[in-house]
């Protein structure tokens, strides 16, 4: 079995001849491959990839949402909102090979793990930066830093709640008795015409590009390109990404607010092509999502 010592990050004189207490206690060696998470560059590692992932998931989420423009379309013969159908294709991934909305479950669980591992290996590098008394960055990147890189934590935290507040209040309509299950498209209509929520929006998502800003800049150190001559290109990448989603992001609640994206019901006389002619659906159109059990929750990105 292979035991690590006490390791004092001040001194390399073992602790009892130069009377110190370890800056930390000695840790049982875990089996590989989770013994690389138990080192800071394995948790940088850690924080970079699973930042990756997420950036990769926000952006998915924000192309999705652009289906919100799209309006009224005609579907398996009916008209419907872009943006339900797309939820509805969401629910059916790999089907008949997964039931229903299993595959979308798999989907939720890692970007659960993806958040979960995010915040853990911030939380314990930080621990180690205080214990050791240095910053887990080098001297270069720490004198490069700027007002995005030292508010890192605090936007991590509000994103954190944006997250939160987000999910109960368009996948599971706790913050609306209007939410309907599956009827996507009007319950972001409905939660985003109100403007406190939409400013809200607004702040979270200005935040969360500050963040991801940080990030990308921050993740060629992290997977060990240090080269000062890449700096340039390191800034041009973190902007043109973090602006894209900025630009796409904001631009829900703003639409939402200015009228520019709507949710109507028209009379259940119209045909199909007149729904779609103007922009309207059938309101029993949802009804048979919230009813059905099996709909009994709104799923998408
Ligand atoms: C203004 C920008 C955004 C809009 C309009 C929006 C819209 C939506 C909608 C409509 C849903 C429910 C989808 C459905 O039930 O089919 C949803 C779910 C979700 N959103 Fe967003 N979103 C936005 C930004 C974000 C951001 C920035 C994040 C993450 C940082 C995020 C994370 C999530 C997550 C995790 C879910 C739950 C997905 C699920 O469990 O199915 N969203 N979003």
């Amino acid at each position: 079995m292979n035991k690590r010592k006490a390791v004092n990050l001040t001194s390399t004189v073992s602790p009892q001849k130069s009377g110190h207490k370890p800056l930390r206690e000695t840790k049982k060696e875990l089996p590989f491959p989770l013994n690389l998470y138990q080192s800071a560059v394995g948790k940088k590692w850690v924080m970079a990839i699973t930042g990756l992932m997420l950036v990769g998931f926000v952006i998915g989420h924000m192309v999705g949402n652009l289906k919100m423009y799209l309006g009224v379309l005609e579907h398996d013969g009916s008209a419907a909102y872009d943006m339900d159908i797309y939820a509805e294709f969401l629910r059916n991934l790999l089907v008949p090979i997964l039931p229903e909305g299993v595959f979308l479950w798999i989907l939720r669980g890692g970007l659960l793990t993806a958040v979960i591992l995010h915040i853990h290996s911030f939380y314990s590098l930080t621990r180690l930066n205080i214990a050791s008394g240095r910053s887990y960055e080098s001297k270069q990147d720490w004198l490069a830093s700027n007002f995005a890189s030292r508010s890192m934590r605090y936007s991590g935290i509000i994103v954190l709640a944006y997250i939160i507040f987000h999910i109960l209040d368009l996948t599971v309509g706790a913050t609306s008795d209007e939410f309907v299950h599956g009827a996507v498209q009007s319950n972001v209509v409905n939660s985003l015409s109100n403007p406190v929520i939409a400013g809200f929006y607004i702040v979270a998502n200005i935040l969360l590009c500050v963040h991801i800003f940080h990030g990308i800049f921050s993740v060629f150190q992290s997977l060990g390109v240090n080269n000062p001559n890449i700096n340039r290109m390191k800034r041009g990448i973190a902007t043109a990404v973090s602006g894209l989603i900025l630009v796409g992001n904001v631009s829900f609640p703003v639409a939402i607010l200015a009228g520019a994206v709507e949710y109507n019901e028209c009379d259940p006389k119209l045909s199909v092509a007149e729904q779609v002619e103007e922009n309207c659906v059938n309101s029993s159109g949802h009804d048979s999502d919230s009813d059905d059990d099996s709909h009994s929750e709104s799923e998408g990105y």
